[in-house]
């Protein structure tokens, strides 16, 4: 893959074998893994987002994780990594890197919409699960929310 660059993580983590370069949102086989994965993609290639495809050491790709800023919020999605890759710290990078990218991008927080069956995920590194009244207007009304499934959709927040 053309234009990859090696991902940094926060001090507290080892750093990712992971490479990555920016994907467009109107790239097919990116929306199509994350149509195959139930993610929303009806809103990929709307301007304002930005995502990036990653690829192991070995040369393994189909790995995904994007966000959006809203004022000044930052919005972490489309976090994919395929089945016969997980559990082996690749999810936990490139949440690790797209933290640095938003916060890089000027967020003083930062907020996900995730499927619920992966928000222990997000738990599990510092995100905590909010009640809809908790979250902030412009975090509610995103184009993403539109796109997902309220019941079994959780939206996650942490602080930067
Ligand atoms: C969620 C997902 C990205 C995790 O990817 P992964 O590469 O398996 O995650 P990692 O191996 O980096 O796991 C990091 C840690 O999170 C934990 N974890 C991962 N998925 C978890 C889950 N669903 N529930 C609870 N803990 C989970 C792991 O046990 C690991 O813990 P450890 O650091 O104590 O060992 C992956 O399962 C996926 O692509 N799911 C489908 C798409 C999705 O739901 N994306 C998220 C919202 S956009």
């Amino acid at each position: 893959m053309a234009g990859l660059n090696p991902i940094s993580a926060p001090a507290a983590l080892p750093p990712s074998t992971l490479m990555a370069a920016p994907v467009a949102g109107s790239n097919t086989d990116f929306a199509a893994s994350l149509a195959a994965a139930r993610l929303p993609v009806a809103d990929l290639a709307e301007p304002g987002r930005t995502f990036f495809a990653y690829q192991t050491p070995a040369g393994d790709g189909g790995i995904y994780g994007g966000y959006e800023m809203i004022e000044g919020h930052g919005l972490i999605r489309s976090i994919l990594v395929p089945a016969s890759l997980r559990d082996k710290g690749h999810g936990r990078a490139v949440l690790s890197a797209l933290l640095a990218e938003v916060k890089a991008a000027g967020a003083h927080d930062v907020y996900a919409y995730s499927p619920a069956a992966s928000a222990k995920f997000f738990i599990h590194h510092g995100f905590r699960e909010l009640a809809r009244y908790e979250v902030p207007p412009a975090i509610l009304g995103a184009r993403i929310a539109s796109l997902t499934c309220p019941i079994s959709t959780a939206i996650l927040y942490r602080a930067l």
